[in-house]
């Protein structure tokens, strides 16, 4: 990108300079700057964006899935958290009634012969004799991962199993935070749970209450067993089991791939605690969950790799799996020893993609989903290429993967962006973690990267440290240069997301995040709305532009061509980020365009500004920092704007130029014609 003065188009534009006061910006202040910009819109000049340019990187931190995404609302549904040896803790699980009234513990009595440990509650009371039991009953309950979103008219989904030796006369009950108030209740009597017996119990709720618990309780004493206790409410995304309104943020992003599971999750901090992906498919009852030790908390895989696939597949997103490569932050299974990982991950890809008469497929088809997933890319580990073994397990993954699946493609941990690397990838993983003014430097970063290599596929970037704060505009910004470069290098970096996706407000690991949340709300930080701005852009067609300025003015832009998804209507989309603390005037000239071509009346700009650059979202003012969209009326070809302090504009002029050719595309229609 040059950043020397080039002279004005002519004296007409000179004219226009002049007697466009955009917008009613401050103009002509002795602090304002200035600048040039101007767009090639020849054909000469497009070049076809990747479609699966700006996507979404998820990741199982902050409790993103468990207690997030995935609307299971029971913490620890199984009693597994607290480990294998018994009587184990049961946290979060809680009881009502004193010593004297029961007596719960754990054992390994469970049906489920991946994940042993049930709840065993003895009763002590009665509803007769010497004890008798409170009218409300004894037992315990569940607060699911800080309160149970419990919404009135909503129906919610109880499955649990049970086992008693005697009868049973069991309330299966919603209730507010106290217990006092009860939303929605219902009995199981059975007079033979002898055995273990799965009980379904839909419960319709009266009321609401965001910090909502689960209660099972009894009055009548015996000892009952517990295991698998869920609770789901039934209006999720197309029944899939994703939380409604995460579920949309995803989706308003129109991501072009989701790469799953994470991140450091992948790893472990021990191998013994890393995902792996046969124990999170199947029944969710059978599933044994494990300890998230990189973010310390407990995961029940109901989010397993089916779950993912579905979810990219209702995102419209292409899924990009990230596998354990048998290296985790303290240990690593020597590259001698990993054919039979190498074979868990064949496995793995079959069960994706694989014939529903496949062994893996089988077990997909047979969990209602007999078609393939459209799995194209794996990523062989995650921050790994240091690590001793990484190359040389790498390169099993990678022969064994292209040999049975050559369309396949590979991401590799190490950098190929200064030099090439030293072993076959279709792709380079790429992180970028920084301050402020470092991420918005590195929109340079591929400016001089080799354009026959492996492509870089830039998984994981934001802005960290104290200047980010929990995500405000600072870091959006930032953000915004570095995806602008991006984008203008989209011949060689071809995927980009933002990491961490999703906080639960109540276990925030790691800062800052797009999207926050807990039981019952949800806002996007400055950064989440950022992206808003790059969701037109896969597919789309990149025009050369060159920027200019009379001092250092702290500038970056990108010109793309979008198509409306009807298919007849283009925008010229020109970004610009003003990463500096002075108002901008900045002169834009699109070239090799037809005069008409450019219609005011359709055209907008959308602004993400604010008062301060510290400024953040929170759950009491969500739209504090948001993009605002406003007409355009001085579109042209021509145009004089004026960019406010510290601000990410897009300017969307409508065209019905036929003469913006684009490759690989078709002509853009005339629409006079
Ligand atoms: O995005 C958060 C973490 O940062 C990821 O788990 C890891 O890959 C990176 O270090």
């Amino acid at each position: 990108m040059s950043s020397s003065p080039r002279p004005c188009d002519g004296l007409l534009f000179f004219l226009v300079v002049l007697c466009v006061s955009f917008n009613g910006s401050a103009t002509g202040t002795e602090a304002n700057q200035s600048a040039w910009l101007s767009v090639d819109a020849s054909q000469a000049s497009a070049r076809k964006i990747p479609k699966t340019m700006f996507g979404i990187s998820f990741e199982e931190i902050n409790h993103a899935g468990t207690g997030g995404l995935w609307a299971e609302l029971v913490s620890n549904r199984g009693f597994e958290a607290g480990g294998e040896s018994i009587p184990s803790n049961i946290y979060p699980w809680s009881l009502l009634g004193d010593e004297s009234l029961l007596i719960v513990s754990t054992d390994r009595s469970s049906c489920f012969e991946r994940n042993k440990i049930a709840l065993r509650m003895e009763i002590l009371c009665d509803s007769e004799g010497p004890n008798i039991c409170p009218a409300e009953g004894v037992g315990i309950y569940n607060p699911g991962y800080w309160g149970m979103n419990i919404e009135q008219g909503k129906a919610y989904r109880v499955l649990l199993y049970v086992r008693s030796l005697a009868s049973i006369n069991i309330s299966v009950s919603l209730t507010g935070s106290n217990g006092l108030e009860t939303l929605a209740t219902s009995n199981i009597v059975s007079d033979d749970a002898s055995s273990w017996t799965k009980i379904e119990v839909l419960l319709e709720a009266i009321g609401s209450d965001p910090s909502s618990r689960l209660q099972l309780t009894t009055t009548r004493k015996g000892v009952i067993w517990f295991d698998q206790v869920s609770a789901m409410p039934l209006d999720t995304f197309k029944g899939h089991g994703f939380r409604n309104d995460l579920f949309q943020m995803l989706a308003d992003l129109r991501p072009g791939f989701i790469r799953f599971p994470g991140g450091s999750f992948v790893e472990g901090v021990w191998l013994r605690n890393s995902f792996r992906w046969k124990a999170t498919v199947g029944p969710w009852e059978e599933r044994p969950g494990h300890f998230n030790d990189v973010w310390h908390y407990w995961t029940d895989d109901s989010l397993g790799l089916f779950e993912f696939l579905q979810l990219a597949e209702d995102l419209g997103a292409f899924p990009i799996w990230v596998f354990n490569d048998g290296i985790s932050n303290n240990d690593q299974i020597e590259t001698s020893k990993i054919l039979p990982l190498v074979q868990e991950i064949l496995d793995g890809i079959e069960f994706a993609r694989g014939d529903p008469n496949s062994t893996w497929g089988y077990i997909r088809a047979s969990m209602g989903h007999p078609e393939p997933y459209d799995l194209r890319y794996v990523a062989v580990g995650n921050q790994n290429c240091g690590k001793k073994n990484y190359r040389g397990n790498y390169l099993k993954f990678y022969s064994a993967i292209k040999s049975a699946y050559p369309d396949i493609k590979v991401i590799s941990n190490c950098d190929g962006s200064s030099r090439p690397l030293d072993h076959p990838a279709d792709f380079y993983d790429y992180h970028v973690y920084g301050d402020a003014n470092s991420v918005f430097s590195l929109s340079h970063n591929f400016d001089h990267t080799a354009r026959n290599g492996p492509k870089a596929f830039v998984s994981e970037y934001a802005v960290t440290g104290n200047n980010a704060g929990k995500g405000n505009l600072l870091a959006a910004l930032a953000q915004a240069g570095l995806l602008i470069g991006l984008e203008r290098n989209s011949d060689v970096v071809e995927m980009a997301s933002n990491a961490p996706l999703f906080v639960n407000a109540n276990d925030r690991r790691f800062n800052p995040d797009a999207i926050v949340f807990d039981s019952s709300q949800v806002y996007g930080t400055p950064s989440y709305w950022m992206q808003h701005f790059f969701k037109e852009s896969n597919g789309a067609t990149l025009f050369n532009s060159t920027l200019g300025a009379n001092s250092a003015a702290s500038l970056t832009a990108s010109a793309i061509l979008w198509k409306y998804p009807d298919d007849v209507t283009y925008y010229l989309r020109i970004k610009v980020v003003n990463f500096g603390s002075n108002m901008v005037n900045l002169k834009i000239t699109i070239d090799n365009l037809d005069s008409n071509s450019i219609q005011a009346n359709g055209s907008s700009q959308t602004i993400l500004k604010s008062s301060s650059l510290m400024d953040e979202n929170s759950f009491t003012e969500p739209n504090k920092v948001i993009p605002i969209k406003s007409p355009l009326k001085a579109a042209g070809k021509y145009m004089a704007v004026s960019l406010s302090p510290h601000s990410f504009t897009s300017f969307d002029l409508l065209t019905k130029s036929q003469t913006i050719l684009v490759k690989e595309h078709v002509s853009i229609p005339n629409l006079s014609s």
